[in-house]
């Protein structure tokens, strides 16, 4: 069928579900890095992180700023890569800032650990992690741990491949406004 909510077998989480969690994760964040402490720096991974990042930088009061990084893990598969590589840098300097990595989905874990580890070169004072989603089932390396930071979590998610709301499949889909899964024929 042409219309992209067919393709979709069925929803984990919609719109409103993800809107009031976003909020909890907003007011967690502006607790933890209360001004006039230094401002943090969120930063995006790309492309899976865009829309989550959008709702919920524009939830937090504070002053803050906002870069991207762009990390490739899993090409047009549904298998992750575990040497992701970064294909666009920062804009800003993080040296003595607060970094809090945004990320869609910790899968893994690779992307993070590289970016974290990333983050620290740079001179980041602190990097934290906020990603709305948390697969443990896949989890390959404990970024709760190496970052040293906080660790905010949205939702765990199991272990399907999961698609809206930033999320892919084969550069597709990432414009659902809630998360699913597709129905088997449209992985392929
Ligand atoms: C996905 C997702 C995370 C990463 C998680 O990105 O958005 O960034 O994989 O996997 P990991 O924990 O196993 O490393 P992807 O590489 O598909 O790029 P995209 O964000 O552009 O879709
Ligand atoms: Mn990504
Ligand atoms: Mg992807």
């Amino acid at each position: 069928a042409m219309d992209m909510h067919s393709h979709i077998d069925r929803i984990l989480w919609t719109e409103d579900q993800i809107s009031l969690r976003i909020s909890q994760l907003a007011a967690q964040i502006v607790q933890d890095f209360p001004a006039p402490s230094s401002p943090p720096v969120f930063v995006g991974v790309l492309t899976g992180a865009s829309i989550f990042l959008a709702d919920l930088v524009r939830k937090i009061n504070l002053p803050i700023t906002i870069d991207f990084v762009s990390s490739k893990s899993y090409g047009s598969g549904t298998v992750s890569n575990c040497a992701p590589t970064i294909s666009r840098d920062l804009n800003v300097d993080v040296n003595g800032r607060h970094v809090i990595l945004v990320e869609d989905i910790v899968d893994t874990g690779h992307t993070l650990y590289k970016l974290i580890g990333h983050m620290k070169s740079k001179g980041a004072s602190s990097v934290s992690v906020c990603t709305l989603l948390d697969k443990p089932a896949r989890r390959k390396v404990d970024v709760q741990l190496v970052g040293e930071g906080k660790f905010y979590q949205g939702f765990e998610c199991p272990d399907n491949f999961v698609v809206g709301y930033g999320m892919d499949f084969d550069e597709l889909y990432r414009n659902l406004p809630y998360i699913g899964v597709l129905k088997p024929e449209h992985y392929s």
